[in-house]
């Protein structure tokens, strides 16, 4: 059962997150090439080698898709702005009729009474830019600077918040250690590199908003409690490692003006020359904090190269992707983060939700109550949290649509209202329905 509305405190925000290239559909509207593009065409990197050249079909679809937020009685829109949407070459001129996307979708936010949160990096990088090296190369701060300054240019009068990166860590060391995403890089010098400039460009994009006379700014990081396999202290140092370049770095560097020591002992010799002097820049203040929170790994110690450990299957109920059902690490880190980083910075989940093989029954009915149980027990988390005095103000379901999972594909879905990839029809789930009446004003 979901707690109504009522069980929160006055004013908090309840939303649904999305991303461009996961719903838009990239191949309509003038967008140019990204680099998830071309590490989709490449066979054994995408389930199935699916893109997102039509993904939702958002791009046309967007009035029913708004109109299904404001129906399912949330407050909040978290959506992201395709660089290259806005930008083809990644520089230069813009494509007006990307603009005008934006411009129309937050005006049609705002005339069905919700509030537009955009993030503005969600992940596809302009080819042109990936060819000169995309994150490893210091110069993308300041192109994603200019980026920045074009589209809020643009839409930034309207917005009721605004976050340049979603999810540094993935940014960073999926794509360019664990090659899971694109560029599918498995290279520590453009990890390290690709951590540091993704804080630089973050740093750079709130500049260039505050420039602009915009407010409500803030960052969005994405965690995971990292548990020890067993327990050995080497077990527990492995988890600890696990925990500061997931978790920690990036906070580290905005809030605390210093990368921790124990990443540094296996990254610091790959960061770009001068890293020190950057900090001034990665720390703009912020308005907010967003967590994105979905699960835990269990972290078992090995002989191999730094950081010397990896992941093995945990114990407990896990989703359609095989993520652990873990809603205490969701307090966890709302309580740490608020205690050690942010101390008394709102905060937002700015993500959480999961993936379900939902089908539809006989009469159409998408029955899907493992979500409501899911969602039921991580707002129960961030009720405990709120009653621990941390400052949370909003919590933003994943997704509201079922949509592209980069490298999974379409199979996991993530939606409150199920797409079917054939036809495009949207048809709300059950959980959308719980939602919609535990929000019911
Ligand atoms: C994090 C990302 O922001 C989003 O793009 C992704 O689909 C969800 N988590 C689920 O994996």
């Amino acid at each position: 059962m979901l707690p109504n509305r009522d069980a929160f405190p006055e004013g908090f925000l309840f939303g649904a997150a999305t991303s461009s290239y996961q719903i838009e559909g990239h191949a309509m509207g003038g967008a140019g090439a990204t680099h998830w593009d071309s590490f989709a065409a490449t066979p054994g990197n995408v389930a199935g080698a699916e893109n997102g050249a039509i993904a939702c079909d958002h791009l046309h679809r967007w009035p029913e898709d708004l109109d299904l937020l404001r129906a399912a009685n949330l407050d909040v829109y978290r959506f992201s702005t395709s660089w290259a949407r806005v930008l083809p070459e990644g520089r230069g001129a813009p494509n007006p009729e990307g603009l005008d996307f934006y411009d129309r979708l937050v005006d049609g936010m705002l005339e069905r009474g919700l509030k537009p949160a955009a993030t503005l990096y969600h992940w596809e990088l302009p080819q042109p830019l990936a060819d000169l090296g995309g994150w490893a190369n210091c110069d993308i701060a300041g192109w994603f600077a200019d980026f920045t300054e074009t589209i809020m240019s643009r839409i930034g009068d309207r917005l009721w918040s605004a976050a340049p990166i979603n999810e540094p860590f993935c940014v960073a060391w999926i794509s360019h250690f664990l090659g899971h995403h694109a560029p599918g890089l498995r290279d520590i010098r453009a990890t390290a590199r690709a951590m540091h400039h993704v804080l630089l460009a973050h740093g750079r994009a709130i500049e260039t908003m505050r420039g602009l006379g915009m407010g409500n700014l803030g960052a969005i990081c994405n965690f995971e409690h990292a548990a020890p396999a067993d327990d050995s202290s080497e077990a527990a140092a492995a988890a600890r490692l696990y925990d500061g370049y997931y978790n920690r770095f990036y906070l580290s560097g905005m809030f605390k003006g210093s990368y921790p020591e124990d990443v540094l002992e296996g990254l610091e010799p790959h960061l770009p020359k001068g890293w020190q002097d950057d900090f001034a820049t990665i720390g703009q203040k912020v308005d907010w904090l967003g967590l994105n929170y979905y699960t835990r790994k269990l972290i078992a110690p090995d002989d191999g190269p730094w950081p010397h450990h990896h992941e093995v299957p945990g114990p407990l109920p896990k989703t359609q992707v095989d993520w652990e059902i873990y809603p205490s690490g969701l307090r966890g880190f709302l309580e740490r983060v608020d205690r050690d980083y942010t101390h008394g910075l709102p905060l937002y989940v700015t993500e959480n939700g999961m993936a379900w093989n939902d089908t539809k029954d006989a009469d159409g009915t998408i029955e899907d109550s493992a979500r409501i149980d899911f969602l039921a027990q991580h707002m129960e988390a961030v009720r405990e949290a709120i009653a621990e005095g941390v400052p949370v103000k909003g919590y933003f379901i994943w997704s509201l649509l079922d949509n592209y999972e980069w490298s999974l594909g379409y199979a996991p879905r993530f939606g409150l209202v199920h797409v079917d990839f054939e036809s495009l029809n949207r048809s709300p789930k059950t959980s959308y329905h719980a939602i919609a009446r535990a929000l019911a004003r």
